[in-house]
């Protein structure tokens, strides 16, 4: 079959092995390549065994492989045979150098780009999916259209805004989508063939076109601010500990004014993820290299509440259970960064485990989806650490629970019959506030929420 467009999407990871695959699915008339340096990575979305959980993707992907989408282990091939190159390679934060801990690493987008030019044979439109700092296209225009190929680049950017656990309707039903180009006839035109493929099924008003510089900037700004409204209500939940305040009557009532709204407004043991962190520091870099202090510190608190917030529950932790938690079973309950995903990037969980086994703790973990990365996680602390895919299993013989990732399983679990093989006196540690928190102080629990009052029995 002749395909009108061929896309190529270079990272087969989160974000391009999704996005490309519900592309493929509304535009039967493009054929859609997904290549990686990982050849392991490319043969699992080949097999029956999708290297990442996504509800819904299974389904998109089995509508679609092999019809137009193809996954394949060929990058120069890809890159010879397509139009239109999306990167959606990983942008980490730096770990040597300068910038360390803060700034984006570039490098393998760099290496991307040379990667493009090299097998190039003709004109293409590259198309930023990885979030990157601002200017970033500026710098790949020049390594790309340095060439005496006689051929010529046009760098968009085109930010994802898919959260993981809703990535398939995110992608189908986004509240916006967005690409900036240069502002130049050329830069218009890529503009216009990248907004022609979403436009496919994405109603005209939610494209939003830009300049390529608020483009880029907008993806961090976007993290930013969700970011922030987690660590607002978090640092608010410490004053509720404080005051008999309660921080999910606090957090609907202020909801309720539409100015705010009600979303991302839920008290947790800390945000996670591969973006919020690594956005927010890579946007603190890019102040201090403009000289905004001012603005700099100010973003960079949101991950130092953060942080403190994650800190502060080990130490809720620890006090509750009278100072010690030495020898003692704890069963975490939930891994990943968030529910419906078994992604475990940045998760508040690591830190926490980490947290109790400095203070010798034995740890159990169990989670429905992510006790796979958790084991690479914890890989140093082998023998101090069990993995449990059963939650009663897991709680059998603890002496506190902690809830760190909102699956609804926990919500429905036989709490009875938990507290009966626990050791007693039983806690439960609640850092995403889902459970009936009196009911189970009822049954015998002495519940410990983020920024509610103790429930205990001593
Ligand atoms: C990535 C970026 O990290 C993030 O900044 C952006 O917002 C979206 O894209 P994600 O898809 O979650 O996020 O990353 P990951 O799952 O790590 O996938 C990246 C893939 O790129 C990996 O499979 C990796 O093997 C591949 N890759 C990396 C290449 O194919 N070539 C490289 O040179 C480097
Ligand atoms: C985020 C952005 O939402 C998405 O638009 C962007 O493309 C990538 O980064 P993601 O990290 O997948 O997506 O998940 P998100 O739903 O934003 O949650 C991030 C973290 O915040 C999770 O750990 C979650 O549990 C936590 N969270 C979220 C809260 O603690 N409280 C809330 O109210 C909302």
């Amino acid at each position: 079959m002749d395909f009108e467009k061929t896309i190529l999407c270079i990272g087969a990871g989160y974000v391009g092995g999704p996005t490309m695959a519900m592309i493929a699915a509304k535009c039967p008339h493009y054929k859609l390549v997904v290549v990686d340096v990982d050849k392991e990575k490319i043969r699992a979305w080949n097999s029956d065994n999708l290297p990442i959980y996504e509800p819904g993707l299974d389904e998109l992907v089995r509508e679609t492989r092999n019809k137009n989408l193809f996954f394949s282990p060929e990058i120069e091939k890809g890159i010879r045979e397509s139009e239109i190159i999306f990167v959606s390679v990983n942008t980490p934060t730096k770990t040597f150098g300068q910038g360390a801990g803060k700034a984006a690493d570039l490098q393998y987008w760099e290496k991307t780009a040379r990667e493009i030019l090299a097998s190039s044979t003709t004109s293409k439109i590259v198309v930023e999916k990885s979030t990157l700092p601002v200017r970033t296209a500026s710098a790949m225009e020049r390594i790309l259209n340095e060439n005496s190929k006689n051929i010529h680049f046009e760098v968009v950017s085109n930010p994802e805004f898919l959260a993981e656990g809703t990535a398939i309707r995110d992608l189908e039903f986004p509240d916006r989508v967005l690409v900036g180009s240069r502002e130049t006839p050329e830069g218009i035109k890529a503009r216009k063939e990248i907004v022609e493929i979403y436009a496919n099924w994405v109603p005209r008003e939610k494209i939003v076109e830009s300049s390529v510089w608020s483009s880029e900037l907008s993806k961090l700004v976007a993290n930013a601010f969700l970011a922030q409204r987690i660590s607002s209500i978090n640092s608010i939940s410490a004053l509720c500990e404080k005051t008999e305040a309660d921080i999910d009557e606090v957090a609907y009532a202020i909801g309720m004014d539409s100015r705010i709204g009600p979303k991302f407004l839920k008290a947790s043991v800390g945000f996670g993820g591969s973006c919020f962190k690594k956005d927010i520091l890579n946007l603190v870099y890019i102040c201090e290299s403009y000289g905004l202090e001012k603005v700099a510190r100010y973003w960079e608190s949101v991950v130092e509440i953060n942080e403190w917030q994650e800190s502060r529950f080990i130490q809720n932790m620890l006090r509750n259970m009278f100072n010690t938690v030495a020898g003692k079973r704890i069963a975490l309950f939930g891994f990943a960064f968030k529910a419906n995903t078994g992604d475990t990037r940045e998760s508040p969980a690591i830190y926490i485990a980490h947290g109790l086994l400095e203070e010798h703790a034995k740890v159990v973990i169990t989670d429905p989806k992510a006790l796979e990365n958790a084991k690479k996680n914890l890989s140093t602390f082998e023998d101090r650490v069990s993995f449990e895919q059963d939650p009663y299993r897991a709680a059998e013989g603890a002496h506190a629970i902690a809830v760190l990732t909102e699956w609804d399983l926990y919500k429905g679990l036989d709490y009875e019959r938990i507290l009966k093989t626990m050791v007693q006196p039983a806690f439960i540690f609640d850092g995403r506030n889902i459970l009936d928190h009196q009911k189970l102080f009822n049954m015998g629990y002495n519940v410990i929420a983020i920024g509610k009052a103790p429930l205990k029995h001593f």
